[in-house]
């Protein structure tokens, strides 16, 4: 069976944290889409790891982890984390498996990324500058690598040569950039941890021949781990393993569902899980999803609980919210039930994992958004497409001051934090059954 574990809201929530957590119960860990936007953050033996692509399994070495089809894969990220596994001596040979069909992202992508940002000026995103949506588009424009391609150099040669072209030709004669921009921009790309630079030709912007050779040389290495994944799941779902599949990035990013523009460009939500890794949906057993105890959102977009004043900064500077993958800081704000709920409609959700309840201590009192009020005075408790022009509706609860961060039993939680807990569950509809009181896998406590 398959349990989906997802964030409710708009990312950060300790995917990475709880992820590794469920772990120990499954067989395999998938990760369904999105690409190295995500940024998945997991203390063991307060060592610290980051992952962007590979899933948050993998340190738990008898594990499978898979990337499924609808993830977008930038391979220099990629060999980035297989070269931390190799140093913490985590081997990942015959047990982790990338879809074959999984769409591959180049620096002709980030370079667009970039470019169109620039040129939104204003309306810009703040994405993470990581060339996920043109590898989205060039999927839906057919003109994309999937990594089955990086096997032929002579298909990957004819690919990338059309898709590099397309994507040259645009931002030169579309966005009017000329290859000293180019350059500047590749020089320049911000929150990039390796060079896109490399790739740079005075002539052309781009060197085909130089990306054919990179991309095909990295397909050679990891030609045993790219495969048919719908086959091997299928397969292991016969034999009754059992796979968790984590969502990437929060449902309220989601492409259709989420604040749209303001969102990323693939598919978050848990009907994508059957699409990108080619099983039945009757294989779905349970979701669960992982609310932060407040809210954070990283870019642009409609924020209703943000806290621009004192709480904020204070659950920005003690909840450590600075991006994973750009290091920007997270704008903070109260916790928001109406997007858990609506993260439950779209998810279905059996279960809560409830993360940073640590950071809250200490606050005499602490608001939680239960409603909206809209502009026409009617009140809503889900989310609307429109989430600029609706008002929050607060309930204050009291705080508590104990230090929760070594407690084991739910018994022993402070009162008021166990009144917290229950107003979630009772409002949302929804059990909590993990709660997570700091980073380490040990500081988590089941209900
Ligand atoms: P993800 O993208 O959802 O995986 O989350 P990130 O890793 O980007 O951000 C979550 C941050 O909070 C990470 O630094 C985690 O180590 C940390 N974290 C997760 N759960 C807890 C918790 O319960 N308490 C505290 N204090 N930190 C946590
Ligand atoms: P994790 O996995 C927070 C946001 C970006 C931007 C928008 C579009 O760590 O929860 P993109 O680069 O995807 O085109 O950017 O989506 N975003 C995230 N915000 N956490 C993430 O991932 C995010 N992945 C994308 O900040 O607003
Ligand atoms: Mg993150």
């Amino acid at each position: 069976m398959i349990n989906f574990v997802f964030g409710s809201q708009w990312g950060d929530e300790g995917k990475g944290k709880i992820v590794d957590y469920l772990t120990e119960k499954s067989d395999i860990v998938v990760k369904h889409h999105g690409g190295a936007n995500a940024g998945h953050t997991i203390y063991v033996d307060n060592e610290k790891y980051v992952f962007h692509l590979i899933p948050g399994g993998i340190l738990h070495k008898n594990k499978i982890c898979v990337i499924g089809n609808d993830t977008v894969l930038d391979l220099l990220t990629l060999k980035d984390e297989l070269q931390i596994l190799k140093e913490k001596n985590i081997s990942y040979k015959n047990r982790l498996f990338i879809g074959e069909r999984a769409h591959i992202t180049l620096p002709y992508h980030r370079l667009l990324d970039v470019a169109l940002e620039i040129k939104k000026g204003k309306a810009a995103v703040g994405t993470t500058a990581r060339g996920i949506g043109p590898t989205y588009a060039n999927k839906i424009n057919r003109i994309g690598i999937v990594a089955n391609d990086l096997l032929d150099k002579k298909i990957l040669k004819n690919k990338i040569t059309i898709a590099n072209n397309e994507i040259i030709d645009i931002v030169k004669k579309v966005y009017g950039l000329d290859n000293k921009k180019i350059k500047e921009i590749l020089s320049n790309f911000k929150y990039l941890d390796h060079s896109a630079l490399d790739y740079y030709d005075q002539k052309t912007g781009l060197d085909v021949d130089k990306l054919v050779n990179k991309y095909y040389k990295i397909g050679q290495e990891l030609k045993n781990n790219i495969t048919d994944i719908s086959l091997l799941l299928n397969q292991q779902l016969e034999k009754k393993k059992k796979v968790l599949a984590e969502g990437s990035h929060g449902i309220l990013l989601d492409i259709n569902y989420g604040t749209y523009p303001f969102v990323t460009t693939s598919v978050c939500i848990a009907g994508n899980v059957f699409s990108s890794i080619g099983t039945s949906p009757k294989y779905l057993d349970k979701s669960i999803g992982i609310v932060k105890s407040y809210t954070t959102r990283v870019g642009a977009g409609p924020f209703p609980t943000e806290l621009n004043e004192d709480i904020g900064k204070y659950l920005q500077e003690k909840g450590k919210e600075f991006g994973a993958t750009t290091g920007r800081p997270r704008r903070c704000g109260w916790l928001d039930l109406c997007i858990i709920r609506y993260s439950k409609m779209l998810n279905g959700m059996n279960e809560i994992a409830l993360t940073k309840v640590d950071i809250l201590t200490g606050l005499k009192k602490i608001k939680v958004c239960v409603g909206y009020r809209l502009k026409n005075g009617s009140i809503i408790k889900t989310v609307p497409y429109d989430l600029y022009n609706v008002k929050p509706i607060y309930k204050e609860l009291p705080g508590w001051d104990q230090d929760i961060t070594n407690i084991k039993k739910y018994k022993d939680l402070p009162l008021n934090l166990k009144k917290y807990i229950e107003f979630i569950e009772k409002e949302v509809g929804v059990k909590v059954k993990y709660i997570s009181v700091g980073q380490n896998r040990d500081q988590t406590i089941i209900k």
